[in-house]
């Protein structure tokens, strides 16, 4: 079973006490008692350590870290990372006023995304947001009449698109050229030729964001010694570079773990001798991914032929990244399987109408595994209750937040009510 070596995963902050799951000093059975399943728990001094580790990586060239708010956006883990004075990277209005709401100031807002709609140019633009990643010219003929409109200079970072190749899942590479992010540098040279038509959209660097889930700092090195070259060949100066989010994180006790110190001295290095002056980040998973489980329950035990189901009651809708990716969450009993306990193989499934929905293949579980037992699926922090839905009408759960012996609901679980009321 998965339990070996768990600190890989869990940093020590999720971890068995008297035979049971604790996440810091609160124990999973109380919290599925007082709360229900299935529900999201959070550790709120694991998410601290990292935020603490990405700073002290980078501390030492100027490093403006913005939290990447799609990884998660509840509002309370928001405040935390405010406070813990990150910025935010945001990617659409809703966003950009999630992170406002948050408390996060302004100048330490920036605004990414392929598509942005002009009213969501215009609301970042009169909040004088620090800076704007561009991903096409209409854009900046965009941010240049808002500019105009408001009396101000808006920073402008120009997405590039190096043709980078990543070793990661094909849908979280942003930096092939068949994917529809940012400009090729043929674009950018012509772009930044005639930027003197600009009065108020001033582009003062580039965005380099790569992809998710990198486990290699090569690609990172590569995409600046690329920008390097092409700075060389234009005669630009950029002073910012946006090198985006993507630091990975283990799923299993068995992945790699990367250095996140290490990346920070190979990045900074050439930060360094590229003469940038701000460097910024938008570190997503990193931050959140492995601070969160989902608690759920076994509803069933169905047992056809050689095979075993567990249905439980969290589904693709809590948890899409099984179904979507074909990732591996850690499953693990909430009850510590004793030695002499033998194990079986399980599907963990929900109870959503799809074969897609399953939240593990092929799980070691206690054998004698029943109905009523709790089970958490680990690495759940990041892109799990954000792209959570209500299909099949199930209301999304709650989200607790645990600080050692506390926990506090961040977000009520979602009602009936609150299923129809948009819609009567
Ligand atoms: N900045 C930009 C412009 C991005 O598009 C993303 C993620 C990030 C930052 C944050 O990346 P991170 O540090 O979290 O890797 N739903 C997928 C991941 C999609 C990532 C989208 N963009 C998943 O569940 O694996």
């Amino acid at each position: 079973m998965e339990e070996k070596n768990l600190g890989v995963i869990f940093e020590g902050f999720f971890s068995y006490r008297k035979g049971s799951l604790h996440v810091e000093d609160t124990g999973m059975q109380e919290l599925a008692m007082a709360h229900d399943t299935p529900s999201y728990i959070y550790s709120r001094n694991y998410l601290l350590s990292q935020v603490s580790r990405i700073k002290s990586a980078f501390e030492q060239v100027d490093t403006m870290i913005c939290y990447s708010v799609k990884a998660n956006s509840n509002l309370e883990l928001l405040k935390i990372m405010r406070k813990e004075e990150l910025g935010a990277d945001v990617v659409s209005g809703g966003e950009l006023r999630g992170a406002l709401i948050a408390g996060f100031p302004p100048g330490k807002i920036v605004f990414a995304g392929v598509g942005k709609k002009d009213e969501e140019i215009e609301f970042g633009v009169s909040r004088d947001i620090y800076c704007f990643n561009v991903e096409n010219e209409e854009e900046l003929s965009s941010l240049e009449k808002y500019g105009r409109k408001y009396g101000r200079k808006v920073i402008c970072n120009l997405r590039l698109n190096l043709d980078i190749d990543l070793d990661t899942h094909h849908y979280v590479k942003t930096s092939r050229k068949e994917t529809k992010f940012g400009i090729d540098t043929v674009k950018a040279e012509e772009i930044i030729g005639h930027s003197g038509r600009y009065k108020y959209a001033s582009i003062e660097g580039f965005h380099l964001h790569l992809g998710s889930q990198i486990k290699e700092v090569e690609p990172y090195l590569k995409a600046m010694e690329k920008v390097e070259e092409f700075n060389r060949k234009i005669k630009f100066n950029p002073r910012i570079i946006d090198l985006g989010g993507g630091f990975g994180i283990p799923y299993s006790v068995r992945d790699k773990v990367i250095d996140i110190s290490d990346f920070g001295k190979s990045i900074s290095s050439i930060v360094k001798s590229m003469g940038i002056e701000k460097l910024i980040l938008e570190p997503g998973r990193f931050i959140v991914g492995n601070t969160a489980v989902l608690l759920t329950r076994v509803l069933y035990v169905k047992r056809r032929g050689e095979k075993t189901f567990l249905i439980v009651d969290a589904a693709m809708n809590d948890l899409i990244r099984p179904a979507l990716y074909g990732s591996h969450h850690t499953i693990l009993p909430v009850a510590e399987p004793s030695a002499a306990t033998p194990s079986i193989k399980a599907d963990v499934v929900g109870p959503v109408c799809e074969t897609g929905d399953y939240l593990g293949k092929d799980i070691s579980v206690p054998a004698d595994i029943k109905k009523g037992d709790l089970l958490v699926a680990a690495n759940a922090g990041a892109y799990s209750f954000s792209m959570s839905s209500n299909y099949n009408s199930r209301p999304r759960p709650c989200e607790i937040l645990v600080d050692g012996k506390d926990s506090e609901i961040i977000r009520k679980r979602e009602t009936y009510e609150d299923l129809w009321k948009a819609k009567i």
